[in-house]
């Protein structure tokens, strides 16, 4: 088999086989497949797409291209979630123990913040102490014992997705729909779990920005993960504003702890609740209305909460500093955003109000770059409230306030402003599974 026939039969539109399929990503991986080849592959992709089958084979074949976890110990009680990345994104530090207190056995590797949108390993490593590196034994004794552990990426999981995605980001072929929808769920297929709820978010923090596209991809990635034998659903969230109030690494371990306490604001909590949700109708095979009730009944009564302080201390967190947020790390410069104006805030470019936090030393601009743990933003305002000039729109957090100007600016620059509010879009445009 030569590489050339198979990009030129992507180029004229044909369906690769099994067979060709296993070629291109074994030598790929292998570096037998030079990277030039696959770029014009990867176009041939973009242009011409794949059919659900050769989608299937090649997530199956990124999936087998390394290691693999394996989560049998735990039955039909495995539990993982994915979020395509937005801003103010918690929603791991909640719906974790949420499921773990209800049964399921989630066992999770979560990713870092890059660019505008969050990342779990750095949230959770705000919390003094917290070790997101665990042996896989290690890992797996905590998961039996205390129902949920979350670490960073270890091993050698999806080593073509990894050349493959870098391939893609320096070639202008991320946006393809099956070349996404094979790059996730190549990695959470790897990940092990029977279970799986995705969180795709749409907007303007959002890699995707058009819910049909969200929907697309939803669509393919749930049928994949049922192809490959598991439960899956998917739920189109909106990232047309940031999610909750609080934005940067221990301001957002502080917003998740007040949802787990039952004090959370409504649009997190309701986004929180329906992905628990999910993950418990699928994990107990249960109707959802029935889950839902437990969930609810699992924040009330506090046990979720409880489990949260059991997970931070297996992982060698500090779970003290839950209870008492002044052990977590804090700002020492606290500066209000004013309105400039009266009127209402129509929209926040939530990217834009990202890249106010990474100013702010919350997030990385590049990979290596250190986290200010205690930096970010607490909005007092969002799309929506009216502001009279001169009220506070937002609290900015850091430790070096020659910051301040920059993120201040880019916080105003995303906010827009009208006589009117707009109608309020839904939290959650819909459930695809
Ligand atoms: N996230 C991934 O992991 N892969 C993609 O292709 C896009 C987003």
């Amino acid at each position: 088999m030569r590489m050339t026939e198979l990009i030129h039969k992507k180029r004229e539109g044909g369906a690769l086989s099994a067979e060709e399929l296993h070629f291109l990503i074994e030598n790929y991986t292998n570096g037998t497949i030079p990277d030039y080849q696959m770029s014009a592959f990867a176009m041939a992709v973009y242009f011409r797409g794949m059919t659900e089958e050769e989608t299937v084979i090649l997530t199956q074949e990124m999936m087998q291209s390394g290691d693999t976890v394996d989560l049998s110990l735990f039955g039909k009680l495995s539990a993982d979630k994915h979020s395509t990345g937005g801003v103010g994104d918690k929603t791991t530090l909640i719906v974790a123990p949420i499921v773990a207190t209800l049964g399921g056995k989630v066992a999770k590797m979560s990713g870092r913040g890059l660019g505008h949108t969050g990342g779990t390993v750095d949230k959770l490593e705000s919390i003094p102490g917290f070790r997101t590196e665990l042996s896989p034994e290690d890992f797996l004794r905590q998961v039996q014992e205390v129902g949920v552990a979350v670490i960073g990426q270890t091993g050698n999981l999806t080593p073509a997705d990894k050349k493959l995605y870098a391939l893609r980001d320096v070639t202008d072929t991320v946006d393809s729909l099956p070349l996404i929808a094979s790059s996730i769920m190549s990695k959470k297929l790897a990940a092990g779990s029977q279970n799986i709820v995705l969180d795709v978010k749409v907007g303007s923090g959002a890699f995707l920005t058009k819910e049909e596209d969200a929907r697309a991809l939803a669509e393919q990635m749930v049928s994949i993960g049922k192809a490959c034998g598991r439960n899956i659903r998917a739920l189109l969230t909106n990232m047309d504003i940031p999610l909750g109030q609080n934005i940067g690494n221990a301001l957002e371990v502080m917003e998740a702890v007040n949802v787990l306490r039952g004090r959370g604001c409504e649009d997190l909590t309701e986004v929180c609740v329906a992905l628990a949700t999910q993950l418990v109708s699928l994990v107990q095979n249960i109707p959802a209305q029935e889950a839902k009730t437990m969930v609810e009944d699992c924040i009330h009564s506090g046990k979720a909460f409880e489990t949260m302080k059991k997970w931070v201390s297996a992982q060698g967190g500090n779970a003290q500093a839950l209870e008492d947020f002044t052990l977590l790390p804090q700002a020492s410069c606290t500066v209000e955003v004013l309105a400039p104006h009266s009127g209402y805030l129509t929209a926040m470019d939530t990217r834009m109000v990202g890249e106010a936090s990474v100013f702010l030393g919350a997030g990385r601009s590049k990979k290596d770059d250190p986290i200010d743990y205690g930096a970010g933003i607490v909005l007092q305002k969002k799309t929506g409230d009216y502001a009279e000039k001169g009220e506070c729109l937002a609290v900015l957090y850091c430790n070096d306030s020659a910051f301040v100007p920059n993120a201040q600016r880019r916080f105003l620059e995303a906010i827009t402003w009208g006589d009117t509010p707009n109608a309020k879009s839904p939290l959650i445009f819909g459930i695809v599974g």
